[in-house]
């Protein structure tokens, strides 16, 4: 008899997106500008000058994309809410029309028993406290969390799993140590100041749950596992080096109330002591860990990469995403094992999991075919099922995305969405992957025994 993939009752199937990434009228009734409408309307700063002015006009076409939800037998829906468009000066005067777009998609998604999860955080700081140091100024935690008081008290109980943050290691390592995602600087003496501010915030945000929400609320981090590339010291030590400043260094203090021995070295004169008060915030009971897996490192010792001194080793034979991304399921059982272990077997969320791939440009006679992002989708749901098997405590899965959308500084170059989207026309085409998807949803996990699409 074949194995089962029969997935436990009650798992949930769903799919992600992020607002500045599909949203599109970034300013439109009232909202503010955001550091990403900024950055983006920086020459220089974005691939081929993209930016989120239109994205897949998601501010409009909200309905559709929900009904397209529907039609696929999607059961929840990670989106994240833009801070700007509900506090348009990031604190203080609140805008109804921004708090009613999100009303209204939460209220419909509910209408199509389609469970939403709101991300408070995905990125998009408003420009008006950026103006005043952004993360860097420790108002933030304050700033983060009255922002989250307001969401909370209007939308929870319809909305029932809240993320504080997406991944605080993209934020600071691409938006303040190297300086390609917003706000473009490059510090390694702001960096660390701008993570432990983003994990106050995470903090106090949680803390504000606790008063008045009812449900849950839990963080998203991106964890790539490590694996040394020799079992010499250097290239272990690097391997922990990589493995602290990228993965343990939220996850630690948010469950323990302490960072890794390691970031001392990684961060050398910029590392600070944090005061104890500061761990103690950070350190709240979370509901759930929301974990973003897309790849793996294979790390070895390089003196030249700063501040880090670790570099990737390239897998011959292997098979590589479009973002240079090696393809390795196996991760994805590691890191889900490994959250289970260190972490005291958490409930956790697979809140983003997904491939770009060169799909072909147009669909011929309604299809796109994309198999190598299907067999991406396999493989890691198998890997994930394989991770309930051993114990983990996983409660649902989330494709990124969606849509195919604005992929940062990347712009529409790069393509992760099961539905493709045609940016002149806005037509959205479900791609072979999101049939795929939606017969394993349907199947609840069954139909990966079958190797064929
Ligand atoms: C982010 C998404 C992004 C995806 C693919 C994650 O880092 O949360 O916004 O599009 O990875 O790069």
């Amino acid at each position: 008899m074949s194995k089962s993939y029969l997935f436990p009752p009650g798992f949930l199937w769903g799919s992600a997106t992020a607002a500045y990434q599909i949203e599109g009228s970034p300013l439109a009734d009232g909202a503010g500008p955001s550091i990403w409408q900024r950055f983006a309307h920086t020459p220089g700063r974005m691939l081929n000058n993209d930016n989120g002015d239109v994205a897949c006009d998601h501010y409009h076409r909200w309905r559709d994309d929900i009904a397209l939800m529907k039609q696929l037998g999607l059961q929840s829906y990670r989106f994240s809410i833009a801070w700007a468009r509900v506090l348009p000066d990031g604190v203080g005067r609140v805008n109804p029309k921004g708090l009613d777009f999100y009303e209204r998609l939460v209220d419909t998604l509910l209408e199509n028993d389609i469970q939403p999860m709101a991300t408070l955080y995905h990125w998009d700081l408003p420009a008006a406290l950026d103006d005043r140091g952004g993360w860097l100024n420790r108002d933030s935690a304050d700033w983060f969390a009255e922002y989250a008081r307001t969401m909370f008290e209007r939308l929870d109980g319809r909305v029932r799993r809240w993320a504080t943050l997406n991944e605080p290691w993209v934020v600071t390592d691409g938006g303040y140590l190297h300086g390609v995602l917003a706000p473009g600087h490059r510090s390694q003496y702001e960096t660390p100041i701008a993570s432990h501010n983003l994990m106050r915030a995470h903090g106090a945000a949680v803390k504000v749950y606790r008063e008045v929400g009812k449900h849950e609320v839990g963080l998203v981090v991106n964890i790539e596992p490590k694996y040394p590339a020799s079992d010499s010291a250097e290239d272990l030590a690097a391997t922990r080096r990589a493995d602290a400043y990228m993965n343990r260094q939220y996850l630690d203090p948010a469950f323990f109330g302490r960072y890794p021995e390691e970031l001392r070295e990684v961060f050398g004169d910029a590392w600070q002591d944090w005061p104890q008060e500061d761990m103690e915030l950070i350190r709240q009971p979370i509901d759930f860990v929301g974990l973003n897996y897309y790849t793996r490192n294979v790390s070895r010792h390089d003196e030249s990469n700063w501040p880090q001194k670790v570099s990737a080793v390239r897998q011959p034979m292997h098979t590589y995403t479009e973002t240079g991304w090696e393809v390795f399921p196996q991760g994805l059982v590691d890191t889900l094992m490994w959250l289970k272990d260190r972490y005291g077997n958490p409930q956790v969320f697979i809140t983003e999991n997904g491939s770009a791939f060169y799909d072909p440009p147009q669909a011929e006679n309604g299809r796109i075919r994309d198999p190598l992002r299907i067999s991406y989708l396999r493989q890691h749901l198998r890997a994930v099922h394989e991770a309930i098997e051993a114990g983990c405590n996983i409660g649902g899965y989330y494709v990124w995305s969606l849509l195919d959308n604005l992929e940062w500084s990347l712009g529409y170059s790069k393509r992760f969405g099961i539905v493709h989207v045609d940016y002149d026309t806005q037509t959205r085409t479900p791609k072979d992957s999101a049939r795929y998807y939606s017969r394993i949803v349907a199947s609840h996990g069954a139909d990966l025994a079958h190797d064929d699409e």
